[in-house]
């Protein structure tokens, strides 16, 4: 019996530029699920999801011009066949495919389709939710909950596909004695000779590097710097937050009024009306002269018209996330006094700890602006919060 290898020679299977869209994939996937979980990543966060959405055009394009093993041609089995191969490899008999099982293609049209879910569910919860990105304002608050769900689903049926493809490639490596991972990595296998032979597309796979790092240049240093540049925001960062430490989203110009500024801003930072629904602030100024222990003493036309700026521009308006959050967490008929006693505030704060509440950067709750540096345009995007970190006390020598 001749061995299983015998006659076949190193070929090269995988062109340079379907290695360099696997691997780049697979880590703007990890690097986007990494980055979820805190608001404050969410510009790496978009970013990948937009490099997801253009390496999956490559692809698509790929399959039609890259190199035999790379065109969907090669590998259009069907689902019955997918299924029929998985029985064999069970049973011990599956076939050695030198490109993409049939298993393995309905896995990767699965991912692919997945990716272009997942981005574009994204896309429209940053459009709807945060107003931002290539949907901004497509949508309302409420449909973005729901694309956002949908973007939740389309990401753990991609995990579990991530898993499953991972586990294929463990089994078929251990089955048919081939590292398939490090075949992704050199692009070679073992085949006979007359398999077709890959090129290796060097220009293709330069041009696909030198547009990822394109996009990424301009992304993180010229269309998230000006932005951030447009924030007036330089003064008034409380001290202990490093001015860059994240690129910024800017929120929308809210509507502002000078009179109201002057007669709240005193004692604290303003709190922007949208932040509470109109019959907490009625009730705030009906009750002025016990302002959280203190006489606020306006007469009653400065009442009367910083009034009628904080109700015309209450949570009812929901001209961000968050004023529409709080207008949907304060019960009907409830007229809550402090912002942070509101259930939005508390379950997005939850997570603080008392150490860093204490700090005395922060001192106290109302003091929104020590970790939010556009906390005075009222908007709180995601991107410009941070909590402050005091310096470490210098060592006693
Ligand atoms: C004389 C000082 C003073 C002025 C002027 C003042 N406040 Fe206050 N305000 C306070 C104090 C003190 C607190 C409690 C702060 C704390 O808990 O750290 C407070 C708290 C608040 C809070 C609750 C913050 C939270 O915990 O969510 C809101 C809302 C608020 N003020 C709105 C206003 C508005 C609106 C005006 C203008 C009409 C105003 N304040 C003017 C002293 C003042
Ligand atoms: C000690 C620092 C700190 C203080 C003080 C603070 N916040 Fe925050 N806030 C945070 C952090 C951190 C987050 C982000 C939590 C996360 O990762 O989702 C946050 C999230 C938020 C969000 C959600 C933003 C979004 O779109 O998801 C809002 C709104 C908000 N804060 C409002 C306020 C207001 C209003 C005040 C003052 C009354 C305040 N915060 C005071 C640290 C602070």
């Amino acid at each position: 019996m001749k061995p299983a290898n015998s006659g076949t020679q190193p070929t090269l299977i995988w062109d340079f530029p379907t290695r360099l869209f696997h691997w780049a994939l697979a880590i703007s996937f990890a690097l986007a699920w990494l980055t979820s979980e805190s608001d404050r990543w969410l510009a790496v966060h978009v970013f990948c999801g937009y490099l997801m959405l253009a390496l999956v055009g490559f692809r698509v394009v790929w399959g039609f011009a890259g190199s035999h093993f790379s065109r969907f041609a090669s590998f259009g089995f069907s689902p019955r066949a997918a299924f029929t191969y998985l029985k064999e490899v069970a049973t011990g008999h599956g076939a050695r495919h030198v490109g993409h099982n049939p298993t393995g293609s309905l896995a990767i049209y699965l991912l692919l389709a997945l990716a272009v879910v997942i981005s574009a569910t994204g896309i429209l919860t940053l459009g709807a939710e945060e107003r931002h990105g290539l949907a901004a304002g497509w949508f309302s608050f409420s449909q973005g909950h729901f694309f956002k769900q949908a973007h939740e689903l389309a990401v753990n049926l991609m995990l579990l596909l991530v898993g499953v493809h991972i586990a294929g490639v463990l089994v078929e490596s251990v089955v048919h004695r081939e590292n398939l991972a490090r075949a992704m990595v050199n692009g070679h296998k073992m085949a006979s000779p007359d398999t077709p032979k890959g090129k290796k597309h060097r220009v293709v796979a330069v041009a696909l590097l030198l547009a990822m790092l394109g996009f990424g240049g301009w992304w993180f240093a010229y269309a998230l710097q000006n932005q951030w540049e447009a924030l007036p925001l330089g003064q008034q960062q409380a001290p202990g937050i490093p001015p860059a430490r994240h690129v910024r989203f800017v929120g929308p110009v809210l509507a502002d009024n000078a009179q109201w500024r002057q007669e709240c801003g005193d004692c604290h930072g303003v709190f922007h009306p949208s932040l509470l629904p109109a019959r907490s602030w009625q009730k705030m100024m009906a009750e002025q002269d016990k302002h959280f222990g203190t006489d606020l003493g306006l007469d009653a036309s400065t009442t009367a018209a910083v009034l009628a700026f904080m109700v015309a521009n209450a949570a009812e308006t929901q001209v961000t996330e968050p004023a529409f959050k709080i207008g949907q967490s304060v019960p009907a008929g409830a007229a809550p006094q402090r912002i942070t006693e509101t259930h939005y505030w508390t379950s997005k704060h939850r997570e603080i700890t008392a150490s860093d509440w204490a700090s005395p950067l922060v001192k106290s709750k109302a003091n929104c602006a020590a970790c939010h540096a556009d906390a005075d345009a009222g908007t709180f995007e995601d991107g410009a919060m941070a909590i402050p970190k005091a310096p470490a006390p210098k060592p006693k020598i």
